[in-house]
């Protein structure tokens, strides 16, 4: 078998164990000295019939273990394709990449063993502990001390976690008791729980496999350089947001626990509550999950899933990009255009992985007939027209159906070909992601996150980017033109399933075939339309 059996099989297993050892069964038994898995903290900060704790108006569950459970982070693990991945990777390099992959992917696991003094895990040991498949879990974040957020020395998967076995929170003034008590962690007021630095710790990674840094993930450096920075010199206070703050999103005020019975007892009302459904844009991985939550062991329930994979959706349409087009004429047969998108995100858009990406779908229309299509896919996700998707240029005018203007990181391997191997990784062939607003070109770090491949391109820009459109019309065609404009997102694009088709590892397989089966019809980020009589 290849995954571990769900956690609550080993709970039951050292629960027996521990009563026949003549020990009372405190929770405590089963825990190492730092982390604590999830279960433990659901006793009291998840929602209960008898309770008005974490609820909202409509009586919804928004707590903490309730809305994280359904999210990328909680199935880190679990994740199929990271899965795959991971052998793919460890085919090519060796095992020891897994030590590197562990670190964010099952970070208890990984800091467990290192804070005790032992060598980083890899997938075999992960395999046999419990608290791996909780993923990037409550006591991760919580316990990750203020020292060294925001800088190299927390980057990579690094941060530091304290060993007073503190729970960080953003309150001041908080009952301390029933925690001491139930689960022997103090929480305790800390501001750099609410710092973009914390999430630095892990959304930022660099690799080196060949004797040169890699900017593999880096939105907290974008972000950074970009406007939303709070901490940057002269930054307007009504433009920044932190990642916080727009990826959890804020709630009316609520009590933030409950008592292990089920009620309020003494617990106060706060305001400033943030719900922990961490949305970003990977609704089809969601989907995935849910589609084989029995066989991945996924504990978030279907509807939970649903509910996460709706958000990501609504977010991808509303708050990520707008499409708008301007600027339309025509003459003597050629129709003429220009689009703009404008990025909404607070970090480069696509964001992250390197293997996400966007592009623009144009259509004409004549009389209800289709007389010009660019970037449409066919039904395995792959653009129409384009030979090679790992080496599209950046196109600054749309004149041929073959023009299809991509917004994505493309890097090189060694040799300077492109690759989907993340430890083959060495230089970025082509960056054209869309900027976040008030990107800043001499900024920090300006060197790993500088637009590449857009040479030239003067309308792209911090924030967004304008693409001229000069189409030919056919001979005959009489009448209006109606432009219907797309910007579509994919986060795992065939070439990159190509690849691992090619690895023979369990993993890989399994990976390729949900993805075979899956619907890969991509996301619509924003749409336009306009008529040109
Ligand atoms: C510094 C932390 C970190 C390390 C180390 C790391 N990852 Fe990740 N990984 C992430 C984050 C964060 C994301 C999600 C980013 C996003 O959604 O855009 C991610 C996403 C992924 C995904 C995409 C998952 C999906 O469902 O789309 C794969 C695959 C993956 N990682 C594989 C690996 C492998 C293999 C390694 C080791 C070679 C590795 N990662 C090392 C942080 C890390
Ligand atoms: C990815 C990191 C992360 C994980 C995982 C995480 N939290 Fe949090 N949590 C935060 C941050 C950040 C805040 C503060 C948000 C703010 O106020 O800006 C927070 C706030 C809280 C609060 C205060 C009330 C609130 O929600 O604002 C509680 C209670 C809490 N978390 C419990 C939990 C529990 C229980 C889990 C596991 C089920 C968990 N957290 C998992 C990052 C995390
Ligand atoms: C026995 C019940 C109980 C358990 C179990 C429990 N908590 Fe709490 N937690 C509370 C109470 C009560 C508060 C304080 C409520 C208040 O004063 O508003 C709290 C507050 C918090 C806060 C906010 C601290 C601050 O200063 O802002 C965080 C974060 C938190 N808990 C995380 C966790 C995590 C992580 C776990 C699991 C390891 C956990 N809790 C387990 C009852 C519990
Ligand atoms: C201990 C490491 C760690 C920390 C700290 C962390 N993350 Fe993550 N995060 C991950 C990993 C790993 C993934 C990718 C999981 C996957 O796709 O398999 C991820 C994924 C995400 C996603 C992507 C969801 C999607 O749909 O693709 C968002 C959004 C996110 N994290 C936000 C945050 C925010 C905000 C913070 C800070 C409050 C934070 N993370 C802190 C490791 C971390
Ligand atoms: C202005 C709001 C905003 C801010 C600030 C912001 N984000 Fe995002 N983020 C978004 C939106 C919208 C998306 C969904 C579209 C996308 O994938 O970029 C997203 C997506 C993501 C994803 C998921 C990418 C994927 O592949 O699914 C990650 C990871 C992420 N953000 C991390 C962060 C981190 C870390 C920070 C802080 C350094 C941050 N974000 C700040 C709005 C924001």
């Amino acid at each position: 078998m290849l995954l571990r059996a769900p956690s609550f099989l080993a709970l039951v297993s050292i629960v027996v164990c521990s009563l026949q050892s003549g020990e009372s069964v405190v929770v405590d038994d089963f825990r190492d000295p730092h982390f604590t898995t999830s279960d433990a903290c659901a006793v009291c900060h998840i929602a209960a019939p008898g309770a008005t704790a974490m609820k909202d108006k409509d009586g919804e569950d928004i707590s903490p273990y309730y809305t994280w459970q359904g999210t990328m982070m909680a199935n880190a693990f679990r994740d199929p394709y990271f899965r795959a991945q991971l052998q793919k990777e460890s085919a090519s390099a060796g095992e020891e990449v897994q030590e590197l992959c562990l670190r964010c992917h099952t970070p208890m696991t990984h800091h467990d063993a290192v804070l005790n003094g032992k060598a980083p895990p890899r997938l075999a040991t992960a395999l046999d502990d419990m608290a791996a498949d909780d993923g990037v879990s409550c006591t991760v974040c919580h316990m990750i001390s203020a020292e060294g957020l925001g800088t190299e020395a927390t980057f990579s998967g690094r941060p530091k976690i304290n060993g007073e076995r503190k729970i960080f929170g953003p309150f001041a003034d908080v009952e301390t008791r029933p925690m001491r008590a139930q689960v022997d962690y103090t929480p305790t007021q800390g501001d750099h729980i609410r710092s973009a630095g914390l999430c630095a710790s892990c959304h930022t990674l660099f690799t080196n496999h060949h004797g040169t840094a890699f900017p593999e993930q880096t939105p907290y450096l974008e972000w950074r350089n970009s406007e939303f920075n709070n901490e940057r010199e002269g930054a307007d206070p009504k433009k920044t947001r932190t990642c916080q703050q727009c990826h959890m999103a804020e709630q009316a005020k609520v009590r933030i626990a409950r008592t292990p019975m089920g009620f309020d007892y003494r617990i106060p009302e706060r305001e400033g509550y943030r719900s922990h459904a961490f949305v970003g844009g990977n609704a089809f991985m969601i989907d995935m999950l849910r589609e084989h939550r029995d066989d991945l062991y996924v504990e978030a329930e279907n509807e939970q899933l649903r509910a996460m994979a709706k958000a990501t959706r609504d977010q991808l349409a509303n708050r990520t990009a707008r499409l708008s087009i301007s600027d339309s004429s025509k003459k003597d047969g050629v129709l003429e255009f220009e689009l703009s998108v404008e990025n909404l995100t607070g970090h480069k858009f696509p964001t992250g992985y390197p293997a996400r990406r966007a592009w623009l779908k144009v259509e004409v229309l004549v009389g209800g007939k289709t007389v010009f299509a660019s970037g449409a896919v066919n039904n395995e996700g792959r653009i129409v027209g384009i030979k090679d998707e790992m080496r599209v240029p950046h196109v600054r005018t749309i004149e041929k159906e073959t023009d299809v203007v991509i917004y994505e990181m493309i890097a090189s391997a060694p040799g300077g070909q492109p690759t989907t191997y993340l430890t083959k990784m060495v230089g970025r062939i082509k960056d054209t992601r869309l900027l976040p607003r008030g990107f800043d070109m001499l900024g920090p770090h300006i060197k790993d996150i500088a637009p590449i491949g857009v040479g030239g391109d003067e309308d792209f820009v911090a924030g967004g980017d304008r693409v001229a459109c000069r189409i030919a019309l056919p001979a005959g065609a009489a009448g209006a033109c109606e432009i219907v404009a797309a910007l579509h997102y994919q986060s795992v694009p065939p070439v990159w399933v190509d690849a691992l088709r090619e690895v023979k590892a369990e993993e890989a397989v399994r990976f390729v075939g949900y993805y075979d089966a899956a619907t890969k019809t991509p996301e619509t980020v924003a749409t336009a339309r306009h008529t040109v009589k």
